[in-house]
């Protein structure tokens, strides 16, 4: 089942704010349907956002300028979205002179190509990424790194998934994700179609399973990453690389080389996307905090380079030092 697809001439997405409870398709036909589906997060993860701009892209095409300044308006924080913006925008540089059906024709073939290439890029992520999963591990990821995130199979949990195929028992520990709760909402449904055993814990219970000697491995995913190797991903990831430093505890990414903003030299350029703060306030329906509370919303956080042991990409397994050798 894909996150995203391209069917009679409409974009069909999983309604992830549905989830886990309810599986619903939401079929988009205009360019302000996608920027808003991109906004409300019914489609997320930075791959998946990517193949939505792509779409977007077709589904404006005709005003690429400010279709484009709209989809890259709709999230900062994943460069996926601006790389895959700018591959749609050389595509329709390459067909000037075209008509505008073909040129719509053309984008749609590139935006289903690249849909195309984010599985196969994930699947031999997976392949690359399961060499460091060891028979019998407990695996901590957080947010959401899964089919989900992408077009099918995942990045993070593309390498757990490609663990688990190869027989090797594993147990994941999805951490929750607040305030969004990908991970209580979106990873255990993912983990729990696919019979991947799992425990969910809430975001501050990190540092006691680490401590008891629980989780052996930690596999995120990520949003950008630096030249240097820092790496956004959604918030808590720092935390959970820095204690898994303290407890001797091997931390990765996963993520594809579309991931990689090489035009950025450390994390300290990476815009990070401040959300409503109703998103802290609510638990569900429930609001938990008196009125006129202050809240601060980051969506994600950077984990420098000096925490990650290695990121995982479709061409192979990478130190954060020598992420440049792939810009080239
Ligand atoms: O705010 P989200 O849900 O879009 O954030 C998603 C993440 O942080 C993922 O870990 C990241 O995009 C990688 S997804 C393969």
């Amino acid at each position: 089942m894909k996150t995203i697809e391209w069917t009679n001439g409409k974009v069909r997405i999983i309604d992830q704010t549905k989830l886990p409870h309810k599986l619903v398709f939401v079929t988009i036909s205009t360019l302000q349907q996608m920027v808003k589906a991109i906004k409300t997060m019914q489609i997320r993860g930075a791959p998946a956002i990517g193949v939505a701009a792509a779409f977007g892209m077709v589904l404006g095409a005709a005003d690429l300028r400010k279709t484009a300044k709209k989809l890259l308006d709709s999230r900062p924080t994943a460069v996926n979205l601006k790389w895959a913006v700018e591959r749609m925008q050389n595509i329709a540089n390459a067909g000037k002179g075209f008509s505008p059906s073909q040129l719509k024709e053309l984008l749609l073939k590139e935006a289903l190509l690249m849909a195309e290439e984010d599985v196969l890029t994930n699947k031999k992520m997976g392949w690359y990424g399961a060499k460091v999963v060891k028979r019998g591990m407990r695996i901590l990821t957080v947010c959401n790194a899964g089919a989900l995130a992408t077009v099918d199979y995942g990045t993070a949990l593309g390498v757990i998934r490609a663990a688990h195929e190869q027989g090797k028992k594993i147990h994941v520990y999805s951490a929750e994700t607040r305030p969004r709760l990908q991970g209580g909402k979106l990873t255990t449904w993912e983990l729990q179609r696919s019979r991947i055993p799992f425990t969910m814990i809430t975001d501050n219970m990190i540092g006691h399973f680490m401590q008891k000697g629980e989780i052996d491995l930690v596999v995120t995913g990520a949003d950008r990453i630096a030249r240097n190797g820092d790496s956004a991903n959604k918030i808590g990831t720092y935390a959970a690389a820095v204690l898994a430093k303290a407890h001797g505890i091997p931390f990765y990414i996963a993520a594809p080389v579309s991931t990689i903003d090489f035009n950025i030299k450390t994390g300290k350029q990476i815009v990070i996307e401040e959300r409503s703060p109703e998103e802290v306030l609510q638990v569900g329906k429930e609001r938990i905090a008196p009125q006129g509370t202050k809240v601060k919303n980051p969506a994600f956080d950077v984990t420098p380079a000096k925490y990650i042991k290695g990121i995982i990409t479709e061409k192979g397994i990478f130190k954060p030092g020598n992420l440049e050798m792939l810009g080239t």
